[in-house]
Protein backbone atom coordinates (compact mmCIF):
# COMPACT_ATOMS: atom_id res chain seq x y z
CA UNK A 1 0.00 0.00 0.00
CA UNK A 2 2.74 2.56 1.00
CA UNK A 3 6.08 2.51 -0.61
CA UNK A 4 8.69 4.94 0.25
CA UNK A 5 11.80 4.73 -1.48
CA UNK A 6 15.32 7.11 -0.94
CA UNK A 7 13.60 9.64 1.01
CA UNK A 8 15.60 12.39 1.78
CA UNK A 9 14.65 15.62 4.05
CA UNK A 10 16.49 18.41 3.96
CA UNK A 11 16.08 21.83 5.94
CA UNK A 12 15.91 24.59 3.07
CA UNK A 13 17.61 27.53 5.01
CA UNK A 14 20.14 25.33 7.63
CA UNK A 15 20.93 22.77 4.36
CA UNK A 16 21.09 20.12 7.16
CA UNK A 17 20.24 16.53 5.69
CA UNK A 18 17.29 15.59 8.41
CA UNK A 19 16.13 12.54 6.54
CA UNK A 20 19.04 10.87 4.63
CA UNK A 21 17.57 8.55 1.93
CA UNK A 22 15.09 5.95 3.44
CA UNK A 23 12.99 3.34 2.66
CA UNK A 24 10.07 0.99 3.88
CA UNK A 25 7.44 -0.44 2.90
CA UNK A 26 4.07 -1.44 4.68
CA UNK A 27 1.18 -3.71 3.42
CA UNK A 28 -2.27 -3.87 3.83
CA UNK A 29 -3.17 -4.86 6.92
CA UNK A 30 0.77 -4.57 8.60
CA UNK A 31 2.01 -2.42 10.94
CA UNK A 32 5.52 -0.80 10.94
CA UNK A 33 7.16 0.60 14.17
CA UNK A 34 9.40 3.11 14.00
CA UNK A 35 11.73 3.64 16.84
CA UNK A 36 14.78 5.98 17.28
CA UNK A 37 16.16 8.22 19.67
CA UNK A 38 14.99 11.72 19.97
CA UNK A 39 15.05 13.87 16.82
CA UNK A 40 16.30 11.13 14.57
CA UNK A 41 13.38 11.90 12.05
CA UNK A 42 10.63 9.68 13.00
CA UNK A 43 8.11 12.34 12.82
CA UNK A 44 9.57 14.60 9.91
CA UNK A 45 9.14 10.92 8.09
CA UNK A 46 5.94 10.49 8.91
CA UNK A 47 4.13 14.27 8.25
CA UNK A 48 6.08 13.83 4.53
CA UNK A 49 4.21 10.79 4.06
CA UNK A 50 0.65 12.26 4.91
CA UNK A 51 1.80 15.82 3.02
CA UNK A 52 2.20 17.66 5.73
CA UNK A 53 5.66 19.33 5.69
CA UNK A 54 6.16 22.60 4.61
CA UNK A 55 7.79 23.39 1.02
CA UNK A 56 9.44 26.58 1.92
CA UNK A 57 10.92 24.98 4.74
CA UNK A 58 11.95 21.37 3.51
CA UNK A 59 13.41 20.25 0.44
CA UNK A 60 11.86 16.70 -0.24
CA UNK A 61 13.18 14.02 -2.84
CA UNK A 62 12.84 10.62 -3.44
CA UNK A 63 9.66 8.38 -3.65
CA UNK A 64 6.28 7.60 -2.05
CA UNK A 65 4.07 5.94 -3.45
CA UNK A 66 0.58 5.36 -2.01
CA UNK A 67 -1.00 2.23 -3.67
CA UNK A 68 1.02 2.53 -6.69
CA UNK A 69 0.62 6.13 -7.21
CA UNK A 70 3.70 8.81 -6.74
CA UNK A 71 2.16 11.21 -3.78
CA UNK A 72 5.30 13.22 -3.45
CA UNK A 73 5.30 15.56 -6.52
CA UNK A 74 3.32 18.61 -6.58
CA UNK A 75 1.03 17.66 -9.49
CA UNK A 76 0.21 14.27 -7.66
CA UNK A 77 -3.94 14.72 -7.70
CA UNK A 78 -5.06 13.49 -4.25
CA UNK A 79 -8.98 12.73 -3.97
CA UNK A 80 -10.98 14.94 -1.36
CA UNK A 81 -10.64 13.66 1.76
CA UNK A 82 -7.41 11.13 1.04
CA UNK A 83 -5.57 12.76 4.47
CA UNK A 84 -8.39 11.70 7.20
CA UNK A 85 -9.96 8.92 5.13
CA UNK A 86 -6.87 7.18 3.55
CA UNK A 87 -4.31 7.55 5.52
CA UNK A 88 -4.62 9.62 8.98
CA UNK A 89 -2.18 10.89 11.61
CA UNK A 90 -2.74 10.87 15.44
CA UNK A 91 0.19 14.00 15.83
CA UNK A 92 2.58 13.54 18.53
CA UNK A 93 1.63 17.16 20.05
CA UNK A 94 -2.16 17.32 19.95
CA UNK A 95 -2.05 20.99 20.76
CA UNK A 96 -1.33 21.08 17.11
CA UNK A 97 -3.60 19.64 16.10
CA UNK A 98 -6.75 21.70 17.11
CA UNK A 99 -7.62 25.38 16.42
CA UNK A 100 -7.44 27.31 20.00
CA UNK A 101 -10.24 29.74 19.68
CA UNK A 102 -12.75 27.37 18.83
CA UNK A 103 -14.43 24.74 20.90
CA UNK A 104 -13.57 21.74 20.46
CA UNK A 105 -17.20 20.16 19.29
CA UNK A 106 -17.32 22.41 16.58
CA UNK A 107 -13.71 21.36 15.27
CA UNK A 108 -14.64 17.84 15.69
CA UNK A 109 -17.80 18.53 13.59
CA UNK A 110 -16.16 20.40 11.13
CA UNK A 111 -13.63 17.10 9.85
CA UNK A 112 -17.19 15.55 9.25
CA UNK A 113 -19.94 16.05 6.66
CA UNK A 114 -22.91 15.55 8.59
CA UNK A 115 -26.07 16.44 6.51
CA UNK A 116 -29.53 16.20 8.13
CA UNK A 117 -30.66 15.89 11.79
CA UNK A 118 -30.37 11.80 11.75
CA UNK A 119 -27.03 11.50 10.47
CA UNK A 120 -25.77 14.17 13.21
CA UNK A 121 -27.75 12.08 16.05
CA UNK A 122 -25.80 9.02 14.47
CA UNK A 123 -22.17 11.12 14.59
CA UNK A 124 -22.77 12.17 18.41
CA UNK A 125 -23.92 8.51 19.50
CA UNK A 126 -20.61 6.87 17.68
CA UNK A 127 -18.89 10.19 18.96
CA UNK A 128 -20.16 9.16 22.37
CA UNK A 129 -18.52 5.55 22.25
CA UNK A 130 -15.64 6.40 20.45
CA UNK A 131 -14.71 8.74 23.43
CA UNK A 132 -15.45 5.92 25.86
CA UNK A 133 -13.16 3.57 24.61
CA UNK A 134 -10.24 5.92 24.65
CA UNK A 135 -11.33 6.15 28.50
CA UNK A 136 -13.23 10.10 28.40
CA UNK A 137 -16.43 9.31 29.71
CA UNK A 138 -17.82 13.15 29.59
CA UNK A 139 -18.65 13.67 25.86
CA UNK A 140 -20.48 16.89 26.89
CA UNK A 141 -17.69 18.64 28.88
CA UNK A 142 -15.26 18.05 26.44
CA UNK A 143 -17.32 19.03 23.26
CA UNK A 144 -17.82 22.50 25.09
CA UNK A 145 -13.98 22.66 26.13
CA UNK A 146 -11.60 24.76 24.16
CA UNK A 147 -8.36 22.71 23.85
CA UNK A 148 -6.32 24.54 26.39
CA UNK A 149 -9.25 23.45 29.35
CA UNK A 150 -8.27 19.66 28.90
CA UNK A 151 -5.02 17.75 29.67
CA UNK A 152 -2.60 17.01 27.33
CA UNK A 153 -3.74 13.00 28.13
CA UNK A 154 -7.22 14.47 27.37
CA UNK A 155 -6.23 16.21 24.16
CA UNK A 156 -4.39 13.25 23.00
CA UNK A 157 -7.45 10.89 23.77
CA UNK A 158 -9.79 13.41 22.03
CA UNK A 159 -7.79 13.33 18.78
CA UNK A 160 -7.18 9.26 18.60
CA UNK A 161 -11.44 8.71 19.12
CA UNK A 162 -12.06 10.93 16.32
CA UNK A 163 -9.46 9.80 14.01
CA UNK A 164 -10.13 6.66 14.84
CA UNK A 165 -13.99 7.06 13.54
CA UNK A 166 -12.57 8.07 10.10
CA UNK A 167 -11.49 4.18 10.21
CA UNK A 168 -8.79 5.12 7.96
CA UNK A 169 -6.37 2.40 6.03
CA UNK A 170 -3.15 3.75 7.48
CA UNK A 171 -2.92 5.41 10.71
CA UNK A 172 0.31 7.03 11.39
CA UNK A 173 0.12 6.84 15.50
CA UNK A 174 3.22 9.46 16.80
CA UNK A 175 4.04 8.52 20.28
CA UNK A 176 0.04 8.88 20.72
CA UNK A 177 0.41 7.47 24.42
CA UNK A 178 3.06 9.09 26.07
CA UNK A 179 0.80 11.54 27.41
CA UNK A 180 -1.80 9.26 28.62
CA UNK A 181 -2.34 7.33 32.11
CA UNK A 182 -1.46 3.35 32.11
CA UNK A 183 -5.58 2.12 32.08
CA UNK A 184 -6.07 4.64 28.95
CA UNK A 185 -3.13 3.41 27.22
CA UNK A 186 -4.27 -0.35 27.87
CA UNK A 187 -7.55 1.06 26.10
CA UNK A 188 -6.07 3.00 22.93
CA UNK A 189 -3.84 -0.05 21.90
CA UNK A 190 -6.88 -2.48 22.58
CA UNK A 191 -8.60 -0.10 19.90
CA UNK A 192 -5.41 0.18 17.59
CA UNK A 193 -5.09 -3.59 17.98
CA UNK A 194 -8.91 -4.39 17.35
CA UNK A 195 -8.79 -1.92 13.97
CA UNK A 196 -5.62 -3.64 13.08
CA UNK A 197 -7.17 -7.07 12.94
CA UNK A 198 -10.31 -5.23 10.80
CA UNK A 199 -7.29 -4.88 7.93
CA UNK A 200 -5.95 -1.60 9.24
CA UNK A 201 -2.31 -0.91 8.29
CA UNK A 202 -0.27 1.23 10.50
CA UNK A 203 3.35 3.42 11.39
CA UNK A 204 3.58 3.35 15.02
CA UNK A 205 5.95 5.24 16.38
CA UNK A 206 7.06 5.01 20.13
CA UNK A 207 10.07 4.62 22.81
CA UNK A 208 8.48 1.76 24.60
CA UNK A 209 9.54 -1.69 23.23
CA UNK A 210 7.12 -3.86 24.50
CA UNK A 211 4.52 -1.44 22.78
CA UNK A 212 6.16 -2.45 19.70
CA UNK A 213 6.53 -5.80 20.49
CA UNK A 214 2.60 -6.17 21.08
CA UNK A 215 1.43 -4.18 17.92
CA UNK A 216 4.02 -4.18 14.93
CA UNK A 217 5.18 -6.95 12.44
CA UNK A 218 7.95 -5.37 11.48
CA UNK A 219 10.09 -2.91 12.85
CA UNK A 220 12.76 0.26 11.70
CA UNK A 221 14.96 1.36 13.49
CA UNK A 222 15.97 5.31 13.05
CA UNK A 223 19.17 7.16 14.12
CA UNK A 224 20.30 10.18 12.89
CA UNK A 225 18.04 10.88 10.02
CA UNK A 226 19.29 7.05 8.75
CA UNK A 227 16.99 3.38 9.05
CA UNK A 228 19.95 1.26 10.31
CA UNK A 229 18.38 -2.07 10.86
CA UNK A 230 14.73 -3.71 10.01
CA UNK A 231 13.37 -6.75 9.89
CA UNK A 232 10.39 -8.75 11.78
CA UNK A 233 9.91 -7.58 15.32
CA UNK A 234 10.57 -10.69 16.83
CA UNK A 235 14.13 -11.33 14.67
CA UNK A 236 15.05 -7.53 15.69
CA UNK A 237 14.61 -7.58 19.32
CA UNK A 238 16.14 -11.19 19.75
CA UNK A 239 18.88 -10.64 17.87
CA UNK A 240 19.26 -7.09 16.89
CA UNK A 241 22.58 -6.38 14.28
CA UNK A 242 23.51 -2.69 15.31
CA UNK A 243 24.92 -2.08 18.58
CA UNK A 244 22.53 1.21 18.89
CA UNK A 245 19.49 -1.48 18.99
CA UNK A 246 21.07 -3.49 21.57
CA UNK A 247 21.63 -0.47 23.93
CA UNK A 248 17.94 0.60 22.91
CA UNK A 249 16.33 -2.24 23.58
CA UNK A 250 18.32 -2.74 26.94
CA UNK A 251 17.51 0.80 28.18
CA UNK A 252 13.57 -0.06 27.72
CA UNK A 253 13.94 -2.64 29.42
CA UNK A 254 15.90 -0.80 32.63
CA UNK A 255 13.12 1.79 32.00
CA UNK A 256 10.19 -0.81 32.27
CA UNK A 257 11.52 -2.36 35.53
CA UNK A 258 11.55 0.84 37.41
CA UNK A 259 15.42 1.21 36.91
CA UNK A 260 15.52 4.72 35.39
N1 LIG B 1 10.59 22.79 11.28
C1 LIG B 1 11.83 22.36 11.40
N2 LIG B 1 12.86 23.07 10.91
C2 LIG B 1 14.13 22.64 11.00
N3 LIG B 1 14.49 21.46 11.58
C3 LIG B 1 13.51 20.69 12.06
C4 LIG B 1 12.13 21.10 12.02
N4 LIG B 1 11.38 20.10 12.57
C5 LIG B 1 12.25 19.16 12.97
N5 LIG B 1 13.52 19.51 12.68
C6 LIG B 1 14.74 18.74 12.98
O1 LIG B 1 14.63 17.49 12.33
C7 LIG B 1 15.21 16.45 13.12
C8 LIG B 1 14.23 15.31 13.27
O2 LIG B 1 13.08 15.77 13.97
P1 LIG B 1 11.85 14.82 14.30
O3 LIG B 1 10.81 15.70 14.89
O4 LIG B 1 11.49 14.06 13.08
O5 LIG B 1 12.47 13.85 15.40
P2 LIG B 1 11.81 12.61 16.14
O6 LIG B 1 12.57 11.38 15.77
O7 LIG B 1 10.34 12.59 15.88
O8 LIG B 1 12.10 12.94 17.68
P3 LIG B 1 11.18 12.74 19.01
O9 LIG B 1 11.35 11.31 19.42
O10 LIG B 1 11.79 13.69 20.00
O11 LIG B 1 9.78 13.10 18.66
C9 LIG B 1 15.61 17.11 14.45
O12 LIG B 1 16.99 17.35 14.42
C10 LIG B 1 14.85 18.41 14.47
O13 LIG B 1 15.56 19.41 15.14
MG1 LIG C 1 8.70 12.96 17.03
Amino acid sequence: MLKVNGLEITARTSKERLVKGISFEVGKGETLGLIGESGSGKSLTSKAVIKLLNDRVFEISGSITWKNEEILTKKAKLPKGWRGQQIAMIMQNPMTAFAPMIRLGRQIEMGFELKGKNARQEFYEQLEIALKNVNLGDMKKILGSYPDELSGGMLQRVMIAVTLMKKPELLIADECTTAVDAASEYMILKQLETQRKNGMSMIVITHDFGVAARLCNRVAVMKSGSIIEQGKTLDVFSSPQTEYTRELAAASVLFREGVC
